[in-house]
């Protein structure tokens, strides 16, 4: 397919309530940062959006919290982010804020756009209001009893004890988190988007790609579970969604009858991007509009999944409203990055924040880059610890990539004075040839269709390549008798750490200019995809510079600080949150009828054994009484094999059976699991009889 004249790429905009975490940077700005580097190198017209989302309850919340305003917390903030951002390398062309004239303007001008072709409806309801306060509550500002588990607490949008969905006027003897006393029901008048009504051309859009009987896109390169989460809203039907909010805090309606109304900050954060590309444009004297309008133009949303909805729904259907707009091509949304085994959490502050670690790994971004870019949750939530952290470290790129580059310059400079010796045969097998040739073509292909992991894991390939020719055809013990072969294999090993140091730029940046550096190879013939792949990237004869080591070992007690670090954070504030334990809510009714259906017995467990190639499942032989069957049970993240053989357990008996990794599982084995994912059996006293009936 040709490749579009320009590229158009946004990664979401943090709110700037608070600072970074490796979360963040995995699941956005690390991939984002790949595609833009790597398609700058492929000579496209890129440009890479990103800023603060400086409005909307997160600001005026923790603004509330800390007895500032939120005028402070967004300049703190947007400064501490942007500068990680810049510390850290990540490439934006500009990193703008919400809070900006120019986004005010721009945010205003596309309102009223729309409000004038009547894409919004006008309509009074009644919400609640402080008259103590004199202003009307945002969700998150009314308190009051959970009407599902009577937690006293539970938000005006959401019990977060046992997780539902609420509506502020759901909850008993609702109060105002501002004054504490209990706000009156108010008429008031806002703007909404009838969303039910663009639930067709959405649904061609999504499913077919077409809109216009024009290709927009091909759905088979979207992520599955961002399509999922698609239809699945789709599923569920549209309903309209208010666009306007009584705050005093975002840009202002710009409508005469509108005073103390601002736009909801789900319509203004995205239209951030294109705030953005104007002041880019307008600091650059160019037009911005070609980003935006030219359907020549590929725009690129970079998120996580809990945007998904905002970037796939709302913010198409307010584009093409407005009708002089693109519609994205592809929104890549990841999944959430786990760190020492709970889910990260900025209000118990277990995290790994971007701006620390940048202090106290200095001069080792690229090492953050390439253990996040290896465990990205592309397609699942996936786990970061410390202790892979090093492994990674230590074991790939030091003892793989550093390894290989470091013995090829000491060599070279050993034999031939850093002189680059001549091509030749040397007789061995190891497609060297080939494997450089395809490398860059394999990784482009990666790449361009979103997978970043695998595609740096390919360029890694061919640092092991090159590490196993060089530890396996043993140069130094040939100097003496065969210099020629010698002198093929150092060519040979020096290609490939040419071409590392290219293929490698979006991935490590950093370590790629210190390979280019250590080569004396000019980064403007370098910083092209198109160098790479060749056996000529260094011609013969050509110098190169000292040996530099390119990554240090990351010892035991660095990553043990680091861990204990997180817990004694931890365990002062879980403390206090551990009285607010989350469950989740209670599932619809059933009758007798329905649960006199399951068939549940004691089991003993006689064999256990792990599920290759997966993180969780087990494989267990159970005696239930009635048979020995197997069932594959995803709990080996909680228990060794060893834990489970002779354990008494309750079995579901009558669940259909069902594959699982090719192994047919045939029931189901019942667990009680706790809100840090910890798993426990549900079963009765050791020494019960198997085939006992539960009841
Ligand atoms: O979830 C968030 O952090 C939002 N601030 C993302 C906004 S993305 C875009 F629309 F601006
Ligand atoms: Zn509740």
């Amino acid at each position: 397919m040709k490749a579009p004249k320009r590229y158009t790429i946004t990664a979401a905009l943090p709110y700037a309530n608070g600072p970074l975490h490796i979360g963040h940077i995995a699941g956005v700005y690390i991939p984002a940062d790949i595609y833009a580097r790597y398609l700058r190198m492929q000579g496209r017209q890129v440009l890479f959006v990103c800023g603060s989302d400086e409005h909307g309850a997160a600001i005026t919340m923790r603004a509330r919290k800390e007895g500032v305003s939120p005028r402070e917390i967004v300049d703190r903030y947007h400064e501490i982010n942007r500068n990680a951002f810049e510390q850290f390398g990540i490439s934006f062309d500009i990193y703008h804020r919400t809070s900006s004239e120019l986004h005010h303007e721009c945010a205003q001008e596309f309102f009223t756009h729309l409000h004038n072709q009547g894409v919004f409806t006008e309509k009074e309801s009644e919400q609640y209001y402080d008259p103590e306060a004199g202003q009307f509550l945002a969700d998150r500002y009314i308190l009051g009893e959970c009407p599902k588990c009577g937690h006293p607490e539970a938000y005006g949008d959401q019990c977060e004890k046992c997780g539902s969905t609420l509506s502020p006027t759901e909850l008993i003897n609702p109060r105002s988190a501002i004054s504490g006393t209990r706000p009156e029901l108010k008429k008031t008048s806002h703007w909404y988007l009838p969303m039910q009504l663009h639930e067709e051309w959405l649904r061609t859009w999504l499913n077919d790609g077409q809109l216009n009987d024009k290709p927009h896109h091909d759905p088979k390169e979207w992520k599955n579970h961002v399509l999922g989460q698609c239809r699945s809203w789709l599923d569920g039907g549209l309903q309209e969604r208010a666009m306007t909010r009584d705050l005093d805090w975002g840009v202002k309606v710009p409508l005469q009858n509108a005073k103390g109304k601002v736009l909801y900050v789900w319509l203004d954060a995205p239209i951030g991007y294109i705030s953005a590309t104007r002041q880019w444009a307008a600091d650059h004297q160019l037009d911005w509009k070609p980003w935006w309008q030219d359907e020549d133009t590929r725009l690129v949303h970079f998120l996580a999944k809990d945007n998904i909805v905002f970037h796939c729904i709302i913010f198409p259907i307010i584009l093409k409203s407005h009708g002089a707009y693109i519609l994205p091509h592809n929104v890549p949304a990841n999944e959430f990055l786990n760190l020492e085994g709970k889910k990260i959490s900025t209000s118990r502050n277990w995290a790994v924040w971007l701006h620390e670690y940048l202090e106290d790994f200095a001069g080792k971004r690229d090492e953050l880059r390439y253990v996040l870019n290896s465990i990205a949750p592309e397609n699942k939530d996936s786990e970061f610890t410390w202790k892979d952290f090093a492994e990674r470290v230590n074991n790939e790129l030091l003892a793989i990539l550093g390894n290989f580059i470091n013995r090829v310059v000491v060599l070279s400079h050993k034999y031939y004075g850093g002189v680059v010796p001549e091509a030749g045969s040397d007789e061995s097998d190891y497609g060297i040839e080939e494997n450089i040739r395809q490398c860059p073509v394999e990784v482009a292909r990666l790449i361009e269709g979103y997978k970043f992991r695998e595609a740096q894991q390919r360029v890694m390939n061919l640092a092991r390549l090159g590490n196993k020719y060089l530890t396996e055809t043993e140069p130094w013990k040939l100097q003496k008798t065969d210099p020629r072969k010698v002198q093929a294999i150092l060519n040979n090993c020096l290609q490939i750490t040419a071409n590392l140091g290219v293929l490698l730029q979006p991935f490590l940046p950093d370590t790629a200019e210190r390979i280019c550096k250590m080569l004396n190879l000019e980064p403007e013939k370098t910083g092209r995809w198109s160098a790479a792949g060749s056996m000529h990237l260094l011609t013969t004869g050509h110098t190169i510079g000292a040996a530099e080591l390119l990554f240090g070992r990351i010892e035991n007690d660095v990553i043990d600080a680091q861990v204990a670090k997180l817990k004694t954070e931890d365990s002062v504030l879980h403390q206090e949150s551990s009285t607010q334990p989350v469950h989740t809510p209670q599932l619809a009714d059933i009758s007798f009828d329905d649960f006199t259906k399951l068939d549940l017995r004691v089991g003993k467990v006689l064999e256990a054994a792990p599920v290759p190639k997966t993180d969780k499942l087990m494989q267990l032989l159970v005696d239930t009484g009635l048979d020995k069957r197997t069932i594959v049970s995803g709990i080996a993240h909680c228990f060794t094999a060893q834990d489970v053989i002779g354990r008494e357990v309750c079995v579901v008996m009558n669940l259909a059976p069902r594959k699982i990794r090719g192994i047919e599982s045939q029931g189901m084995v019942l667990m009680a699991e706790n809100s840090e994912g910890v798993l426990t059996f549900v079963a009765p006293p050791a020494n019960w009889p198997a085939g006992s009936v539960v009841r």
